[in-house]
């Protein structure tokens, strides 16, 4: 009998699918909650899948709470950067994600309304217009920016990358510069420039973050790219927020180095500020746009994603390489 253990209640197009092979023996966490540390190093005993959220920290300690018997851990998010992969490959347990199709569109649909709300200042007027405020139209009141004709600087230029990118630049004649560690050809044949990551931050007026946090990544926007960046420019991260120096961010958009941030992950993520005083600088900002990392959090999109780490899943017990095996 194979033991899976799933730490939280995913959508179920997935454990459907699970549940349909024999031979699998699926224990599920349901309440709605991230699972308590204490609680996961008890349950994952003797299972040979884990299926973890990203919200669960699958280090060496819960590898060896689970036990030799452990070969898989399907990941139910894109990002890995909850699992240690050293761990991993020490023990030869195999990691993969949950990337595809739906969740590129959802993060790039997401990524886009975040730009519209700061180019378009929404959430600034709804509150505004809630209060009351609103007495008569105004010729120069709370002016805003056109996309077109604007450019879009995409750091790590993958599958949700050159989705914005597409519809963007088809949909509202946004030009695209974008910076990685290699090129993309099918970006670039969209039209993408592609630029050094200082020259991109020099000449966009949107700069959208989609990389992943590895320890190369991290920080890789502080203090000195942040003032790089035009002081009419926006940031927008929905990557993973420690990629982004956010005390660094709070300061630059204090100061007036940039003209605001959408953002829907956070570096002491759930705490908003990574203020060690906790004092929220980041809500009290008018200029920045606000999410609580609900990028992918559209119904095609997790169920989507509890069906490619099912597939996942199947595929590593059929003994072939599982579609979105990480490479460690
Ligand atoms: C969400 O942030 C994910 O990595 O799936």
């Amino acid at each position: 009998m194979t033991k899976i253990f799933v730490t939280r209640n995913i959508p179920d197009s997935g454990i459907k699918l699970l549940k349909a092979r024999r031979g699998l023996q699926l224990s599920i966490y349901t309440q709605d909650q991230a699972i308590p540390r204490p609680e996961l190093l008890k349950q994952v005993r003797g299972c040979d899948v884990l299926l973890p959220l990203l919200t669960d920290k699958i280090d060496a300690q819960v590898m060896d709470a689970a036990g030799p018997k452990l070969k898989m851990i399907a990941n139910y998010a894109v990002g890995f950067d909850n699992i240690d992969l050293e761990a991993a490959k020490e023990r030869g347990i195999m990691v993969t994600n949950a990337a595809g199709p739906e969740i590129s569109e959802s993060v790039a649909e997401h990524t886009i309304a975040l730009i519209f709300a700061l180019a378009h200042r929404i959430v600034e007027t709804d509150a505004w217009t809630r209060k009351g405020k609103y007495r008569g139209w105004g010729p120069k009141m709370f002016l805003g920016c056109d996309l077109k004709g604007k450019t879009l600087g995409i750091i790590g230029g993958g599958a949700i990358g050159t989705t914005i990118a597409r519809r963007l630049k088809d949909g509202f004649d946004v030009k695209i510069v974008y910076t990685d560690i290699k090129r993309n050809p099918v970006l670039e044949a969209q039209g993408a420039k592609f630029l050094k990551q200082n020259q991109l931050l020099r000449q966009a007026d949107f700069v959208s973050l989609h990389v992943p946090l590895l320890p190369s990544t991290h920080h890789l926007i502080s203090t000195k790219e942040l003032k790089l960046m035009k002081k009419s420019a926006f940031l927008i991260n929905t990557a993973r927020g420690a990629v982004v120096d956010e005390l660094a961010l709070v300061k630059a958009l204090i100061k007036g180095d940039l003209a605001g941030a959408g953002l829907d992950v956070y570096e002491c993520e759930p705490l908003i500020d990574c203020n060690p005083n906790d004092t929220y600088e980041l809500r009290k900002l008018p200029n920045v746009v606000l999410t609580p990392h609900t990028a992918s959090a559209t119904i095609e999109a997790r169920q989507a994603m509890s069906i490619t780490a099912a597939k996942n899943i199947l595929a590593f017990l059929d003994g072939k390489t599982p579609p979105n095996a990480v490479k460690i």
